[in-house]
């Protein structure tokens, strides 16, 4: 019988020693040790594959899209618009016009808010969120509360770091205008329930916006299946490049929407006195995109579905189990978020040390963690704690690595206990 640590590393059939060959960051030393990277809630770390794949459209296929006629203009083209349509079959949109590349998924909720609900909403209106959300899916929805005296209202997060449903089902009413959630939380790792949250949502006539920047790496994400309005993920979290994002939005609300930017690429003429918008995407895309970054977040989900989502996410939620039982048998270790649902994330708290200095004392010995309040202040506030250090996983951790994650908190406790 293997013990678990083992049978955790066997599980993957591409063996994890392949995934972890094909990102040549590990390879690396840091402060003398191996690198042990345990923050790819923050950014993944990227695969051979991706790094070519965005290099040669610089080294070879160097042209602008959608604007010329020569032959470099129409292969990088044909690759951009090829990146767009694997994210639309890899999030199973019904059409690659689905899908806006956007800067990330910071980018893609502003577009929401600015396009869709400013429009839309007035006094008397409300936004619903939940209180694990992420600044980016936080701020936005404020600034259009300022731009159009709509109210923000936030279904709360319990003391586990979970969203009961019951509590978005409580605020939902016909002022509802807008239902915008995280799929997982950055700060916890919790998975919210979306697919029953949309419903709920739809039935009370709202529009359904998902956060999935720290899904996508994670989970397999069916737009139909959860029958959201719009999805929004980042390239840098799925092992893709950063600066680039998509944006899912449903063909009909994205056509009825105003432009985000102006700008060229995102018309079908101008004159000065009458401008036409381009058709969806496009009118969305204004100016020179991430021509490299798309490209490689299409290499990025090929790599991902080679290695087989289901297959790392099995992975990495045993992986979770592990970290949460030993960095729970630490001595002063207190685990922050122990929702029954959550994936690629824990954070924890030390009695013996604060987060900065358990990050900085464990970087000396190569591991990267991150500690902070993580972008989601309203999380770590509920839990009355200054920061939190957050370990996160991608395909390519290993419980050697928890092992020695758990081997540098005790050389933390021994020197700050
Ligand atoms: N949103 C990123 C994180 O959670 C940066 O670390």
């Amino acid at each position: 019988m293997p013990s678990r640590a083992e049978a955790i590393t066997a599980a993957p059939s591409v063996s994890l020693d392949r995934v972890r060959a094909a990102f040549p960051a590990l390879a690396q030393k840091v402060n003398g040790h191996p690198l042990v990277y345990l923050d790819s809630a923050a950014t993944a770390l990227k695969p051979q594959s991706v790094i070519d794949a965005a290099t040669a459209m610089y080294a070879v296929d160097c042209a602008n899209i959608h604007r010329a006629v020569h032959k470099l203009s129409q292969r990088a083209t044909a690759a951009f618009e090829n990146a767009r349509a694997k994210v639309a079959r890899f999030i199973g949109a019904g059409a690659a016009r689905e899908v806006v590349f956007v800067r990330g998924t910071t980018e893609a909720i502003n577009l929401v808010a600015q396009c869709y609900a400013r429009p839309r909403l007035g006094p008397g209106d409300e936004i619903l969120i939940t209180g694990l959300e992420h600044h980016s899916n936080i701020v936005p929805w404020q600034m259009v509360c300022e731009q159009t005296g709509a109210k923000l209202v936030v279904a709360p997060m319990d003391d586990r770091g979970d969203v009961p449903l019951a509590g978005i089902e409580a605020r939902l009413g016909k002022n509802t205008k807008v239902v915008a959630v995280a799929h997982v939380s950055n700060a916890l790792g919790t998975v919210l329930p979306v697919r029953a949250i949309a419903r709920l949502a739809h039935d009370a006539g709202a529009a359904v916006v998902v956060d999935g920047a720290q899904a996508a790496p994670h989970l397999a994400v069916d737009v139909a299946d959860l029958d959201c309005d719009f999805y929004a993920l980042s390239g840098h979290k799925l092992y893709g490049p950063s600066g680039i994002g998509a944006l899912y939005g449903r063909a009909a609300l994205l056509s009825e929407m105003p432009p985000y930017q102006g700008g060229g690429d995102m018309i079908l003429s101008v004159t000065f006195e009458r401008t036409l918008y381009n058709d969806i995407p496009h009118k969305f895309e204004a100016g020179t995109p991430h021509i490299a970054g798309a490209v490689g977040l299409g290499a990025a989900i090929d790599f991902v579905s080679e290695v087989g989502l289901a297959q790392a996410a099995a992975h990495e939620e045993s992986l979770l189990a592990y970290a949460h039982e030993r960095l729970g048998a630490i001595p002063g270790v207190r685990l922050i978020g122990t929702a029954p649902k959550k994936i690629g994330v824990v954070s924890f708290v030390m009695e013996s040390a604060h987060p900065h200095d358990v990050g900085t004392v464990i970087d000396a010995e190569g591991i990267a963690i991150r500690t902070g309040h993580h972008c989601a202040q309203p999380v770590i506030d509920h839990f009355g704690v200054p920061a939190t250090c957050r370990a996160s996983f991608g395909m390519y951790n290993t419980t050697a690595e928890v092992d020695a994650l758990c081997a540098a908190l005790g050389k933390v406790n021994a020197l700050f206990g």
